[in-house]
C-alpha cells in the first residue's frame, strides 16, 4: 500500500520552492502574518484564466500600477480598460472585471467580501475564481480546482476516465486532500506543482514530494494522464476587415458591440464572419473608397473557430462620412489597443 498523500509533504515542498509572482505573498511573509491585497488577488485569477502566467505577468504589472485599489479601477473609462487588455483574449473578462470592480466599489465600500458565497454572485466569479480568492486572499479551506490541479489529481489516483467526466471524481479527491492548516498557501502549492513538477508533458516525477503516494508514478502511466475525450474539430470562417485611413493618417475604427465576441473592443470594421462551408461574406466596405485588397491573409484562432481574414485598404479624403465607425485621430490611436485579430489584420496592411 503506498503512503496517503499528505497536503503537509505538499507544504514542506512549496515552502522551498514556491514560484516568486508579482501577486502572491511568500510563504515565508504568510508565516509572519502577511496577507495579500484580495483586490490583487481577484486580478491575478481573472487574468490567468485560459492564460499562462509568463503572458500575465505584464499585464498584471501594468493593471495594478494605473488601478491600484478597486475603486480606481471602478472609476475608469470603459475603453480604457479594454484598450489596456488588448491582446490578454477572452475579453468577456475584461467587461466583467469592470462591472465586478464597479459592484464592490459600490455595493460593499470597496473592500472585497470575505465570504465565498458573496464571492461568488460578483460578475465573472465562478465556483473556481470564488473558491480561489477564498483560500488564497482569506484563508478560507475552499477547494479549489483549475486545469493543474486536475492533472495532479488524476495522476495521483491513477484515474483514467477521461475530461470532462472525470472532473467530478477529481474535484472529490481534490476537496479529500484541502486541509484546514495554511489552505490558501496549499492551494498555491498544488498549482505551483502543477505548473513546475507535474507537467502536461514529461512531468519531472523524480523531483515530486507527493512521488511516493502517487498511483500513476507506480504505474508508469503519469504521462498519459489525464485522458482527455477528443475536442470537436473548430469549423473554419471568412471574413474581410477594411482599413480606412484618411489622408491626416486617422483611421476608420469601431467599438464593437458589448454582445458578441470581443465585445467593447476597438476593432476594423468588417463583414460577418461565416462558415465556409455555409456561405461568402457580403461585401460590407464602411465608407465609399476606392477599396485595394491586401496580398496574404489574417488568421486568427478563437475558442470555437479558425478565422481567416481578407484586409482591404484605402485612402480616402478628409470630408468624406463614414457609414459605420468613426475615424480616430493619429495621435489618439495606438495599435497595442487593439485586440490581436485586429492587430493582425493592421500588421498585415501596414507590409
Ligand atoms: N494559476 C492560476 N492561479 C494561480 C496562482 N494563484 N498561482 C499560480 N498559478 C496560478
Amino acid at each position: 500500500m503506498r503512503d496517503p498523500a499528505k497536503a503537509s509533504d505538499l507544504l514542506d515542498w512549496y515552502d522551498r520552492h514556491a514560484r516568486d509572482l508579482p501577486w502572491r505573498v511568500s510563504p515565508a511573509d504568510r508565516a509572519r502574518g502577511v496577507m495579500p491585497d484580495p483586490y490583487r488577488i481577484w486580478m491575478s485569477e481573472i487574468m490567468l484564466q485560459q492564460t499562462t502566467v509568463a503572458a500575465v505577468k505584464e499585464y498584471f504589472r501594468a493593471f495594478t500600477e494605473r488601478w491600484p485599489t478597486v475603486g480606481a479601477l471602478a472609476a475608469a473609462e470603459d475603453a480604457e480598460v479594454m484598450a489596456a487588455w488588448a491582446g490578454l483574449g477572452y475579453y468577456a473578462r475584461a467587461r466583467n472585471l469592470l462591472k465586478c470592480a464597479r459592484v464592490v466599489a459600490k455595493d460593499y465600500g470597496g473592500t472585497f467580501p470575505a465570504v465565498h458565497d458573496e464571492l461568488l454572485k460578483l460578475p465573472g466569479v465562478g465556483p473556481y475564481t470564488a473558491a480561489a480568492i477564498s483560500a488564497i486572499a482569506f484563508d478560507d479551506a475552499q477547494t479549489v480546482v483549475d486545469g493543474n490541479v486536475e492533472r495532479v489529481m488524476a495522476r495521483l489516483h491513477d484515474e483514467h476516465t477521461p475530461l470532462p467526466a472525470a472532473k467530478p471524481v477529481l474535484t472529490a479527491y481534490a476537496a479529500a486532500l484541502t486541509p484546514s492548516e495554511r489552505p490558501g498557501d496549499y492551494a498555491q502549492a498544488v498549482m505551483d506543482l502543477g505548473a513546475t513538477i507535474c507537467t502536461p508533458k514529461r512531468p519531472a516525477c523524480g523531483l515530486c514530494p507527493w512521488r511516493r503516494s502517487c498511483s500513476a508514478w507506480a504505474e508508469g502511466t503519469a504521462a498519459e494522464l489525464p485522458k482527455k475525450s477528443p475536442k470537436a474539430r473548430k469549423p473554419v470562417r471568412r471574413g474581410t476587415a477594411y482599413l480606412a485611413r484618411r489622408v491626416d493618417g486617422a483611421w476608420l475604427l469601431e467599438t464593437r458591440p458589448e454582445k458578441g465576441l470581443l465585445g467593447g473592443m476597438l476593432g476594423w470594421p468588417g463583414t460577418d464572419w461565416l462558415d465556409v462551408t455555409v456561405d461568402a461574406p457580403q461585401e460590407a466596405p464602411p465608407i465609399r473608397a476606392e477599396w485595394k485588397t491586401v496580398a496574404g491573409e489574417a488568421r486568427h484562432t478563437f475558442t470555437h473557430f479558425h478565422l481567416i481574414l481578407t484586409v482591404k485598404t484605402a485612402l480616402v479624403p478628409m470630408e468624406r462620412v463614414p457609414e459605420r465607425g468613426a475615424f480616430v485621430e493619429l495621435a489618439d490611436f495606438s495599435p497595442s489597443d487593439l485586440p490581436t485579430v485586429m492587430r493582425k489584420a493592421f500588421d498585415l496592411a501596414r507590409g
